[in-house]
């Protein structure tokens, strides 16, 4: 009898938002956007453009990730919050749900994505540049604290 070979990164699968995921995607916000939002703020952004709306779950159906997007714009999809769980990252699964996500706004039609970023994030910025997204605008003080932000958009 063999033993069963070890797959090194675990199996990560894409999926809805159910409720049952807020206290998962809030944890993953506090850690790696620093920001609490009321608890109801998932559950009515979803209910908008529900498909927007990815979660990367592991084999236990558990969030390590997601990527909330919304329709606020004509034609245009915009990425409100994206982030995966710190021991996840650099595996995938943050292109999946953005590969995934450009799927779905091409379904509706839509012909631009855009999102705002820390200008100190050169982590996300990297990984945004590598999906052909550029920056549009220099957001000053946009954020709580005072920093900067990138304004972001790419063509689908
Ligand atoms: C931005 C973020 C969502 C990316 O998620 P991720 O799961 O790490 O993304 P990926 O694994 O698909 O890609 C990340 C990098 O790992 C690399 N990578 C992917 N799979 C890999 C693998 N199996 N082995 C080695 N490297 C890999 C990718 O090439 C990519 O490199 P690049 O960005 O320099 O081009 C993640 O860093 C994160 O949650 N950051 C904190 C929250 C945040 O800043 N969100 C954005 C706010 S605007």
């Amino acid at each position: 009898m063999t033993a069963p070979v070890p797959t090194g990164v675990p199996a990560v699968s894409l999926r809805g938002f159910h409720a049952t995921d807020v206290p998962y995607v809030a944890a993953i916000v506090a850690d790696a956007l620093h920001e609490h939002y009321d608890p109801s703020l998932y559950a009515s952004l979803s209910g908008e453009w529900p498909r927007g709306f990815l979660v990367a779950a592991d084999d236990r159906n558990v969030p390590v990730g997601f990527l909330l997007g919304v329709n606020q714009v004509e034609g245009e999809a915009r990425v409100l919050m994206f982030a995966v769980e710190r021991g996840r990252r650099t595996q995938g699964v943050g292109s999946m749900l953005m590969e995934a996500f450009f799927e779905r706004c091409r379904d509706r039609g839509f012909r631009r994505v855009t999102l705002e970023v820390r200008v100190s994030n050169a982590t996300a910025i990297r990984f945004y540049t590598r999906y052909r997204y550029s920056v549009i605008d220099l957001l000053r003080s946009y954020y709580s604290d005072g920093e900067n932000g990138y304004h972001m958009a790419r063509d689908l």
